[in-house]
């Protein structure tokens, strides 16, 4: 395939890395990253690409309509993909404001440069060109739990040949088809834009493409998330904070089974088409506190972690056997939706991708990243971020 030339936004963040290294190392594309460097977004995770001649980085704000036209203008880029984002549900409840502007105006503004970019393009170069929107299955709001009443769940989900099979039930998936039904301010945001994107293809023919993607884990993933959130804390004897029951289940995706996912919709998908990206791999939170737990006894087992912040423990507190003591329950997410689930057989289907890694093996290559890649840790956290509780005020 010739070699074109991307535009990323939020190269800077956890997946949008993992977008740009995959690019660089496997591929002859070029990028050009455009990254307003927010408290996510962390030009260290591209260390090992940002001395390659087909990188370049510039920090713009998605929002700044008069920048992405001096960017377009200046790269002429062949493919856009749009990961820029506000991305984290615990924020959006205590400030929805930046996710309004980020995820949709922010959309918007770009949409708009990219739709007069592109309308003044000629031949080749014109009809070849797309605009990838990367969204999550969040939009699409819960689906039936293994311990639900079914039929008190989500009714816009509607059983289909699709259906996963969890702990001997056979519950729906999640298709391209089902009905947007977000609960949080984040996902009502992505749905928003989600919603944009497609009306700009329809109504302006800007040849678009959406990608739907469930719960992604990996190496460089802002230690807000559960799964860094998890290994940090254990390390250091802090609480595990587990939501609710911690029954609420996501399907893990490798970040690096999706960064080749994005790559592939975006220079081989069909213009209009929605793909949605899953891992096949339901888990309940708990369990994946518990997996990462199992392997950090065995990697770094815990003689010497003596617990700080558990409830009821002093200075003369004991050494732990097992990081799971640190398992700490904390009261629910307002709103949390309990079950997500993926059916990623169309992408399977037209464009022939499956993940790489099982949940077991992604898990222990994250884990042992992190005992690895410490000084990161400590450089993104260096600002406000001290992996405070978030999203807990009403
Ligand atoms: N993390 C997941 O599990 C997941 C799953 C499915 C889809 N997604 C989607 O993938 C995309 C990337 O997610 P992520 O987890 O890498 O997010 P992230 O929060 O790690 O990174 C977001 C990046 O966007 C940049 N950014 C934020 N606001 C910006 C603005 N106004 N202008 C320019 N740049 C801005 C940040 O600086 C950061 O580098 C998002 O659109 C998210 O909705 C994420």
């Amino acid at each position: 395939m010739a070699s074109k030339k991307v535009l990323v936004t939020g190269g800077a963040g956890f997946i949008g890395s993992a977008v740009i290294r995959h690019l660089i190392d496997d591929t002859d594309h070029s990028v050009v990253n455009v990254d307003k460097l927010t408290y996510a977004g962390n030009l260290e995770s591209l260390n090992s690409v940002s001395d390659n001649p087909r990188y370049a980085f510039e920090q713009v704000d998605i929002c700044n309509g008069v920048e992405l036209k001096r960017v377009f203008a200046e790269y002429q880029p062949d493919v856009v993909m749009h990961l820029a984002a506000e991305s984290h549900v615990d924020r959006s409840i205590d400030g929805p404001g930046e996710f309004i502007q980020t995820n949709i105006v922010g959309t918007y503004t770009l949409l708009e440069q990219a739709r007069t970019y592109w309308i003044q393009l000629e031949g080749d170069k014109k009809a070849s060109f797309r605009f990838h929107h990367i969204s999550t299955d969040e939009v699409y709001g819960d689906l039936p739990h293994p311990e639900d009443d079914i039929l008190s769940a989500n009714p816009a989900v509607i059983p289909t040949e699709a259906e996963g099979s969890l702990a001997g039930k056979n519950l729906p998936l999640f298709t391209e088809k089902t009905a947007y039904a977000p609960s949080s301010p984040y996902s009502a945001s992505k749905a928003g834009s989600d919603h944009l994107v497609r009306a700009w293809q329809r109504t302006y023919g800007l040849p678009t493409l959406v990608t739907n993607c469930s719960n992604n884990y990996g190496p460089y993933h802002f230690p807000e998330k559960l799964v860094p959130l998890m290994i940090l804390n254990a390390l250091e004897g802090k609480p595990l904070p587990v939501y609710g029951k911690g029954n609420q289940i996501r399907d893990w995706l490798y970040v690096e089974d999706h960064a080749r996912a994005l790559v592939l919709v975006a220079t081989q998908g069909k213009v209009g088409e929605t793909y949605n990206i899953g891992g096949h791999n339901e888990k309940q939170n708990i369990e994946v506190v518990k997996t990462i737990c199992d392997i950090l006894d065995e990697l770094v087992p815990p003689q010497n972690v003596i617990p700080s912040e558990v409830e009821g423990s002093s200075n003369g507190a004991k050494p732990i056997n097992s990081y799971q003591e640190l398992v700490t329950y904390v009261s629910d997410r307002p709103g949390h939706d309990m079950r997500y689930a993926i059916d990623a057989s169309k992408i399977q289907r037209e464009l022939g991708w499956t993940p790489q890694e099982t949940f077991e093996s992604g898990i222990r290559k994250t884990v042992q990243w992190y005992l690895d890649n410490q000084a990161w840790c400590q450089h993104v956290q260096d600002g406000s971020y001290q992996r405070q509780r978030l999203g807990s005020k009403q």
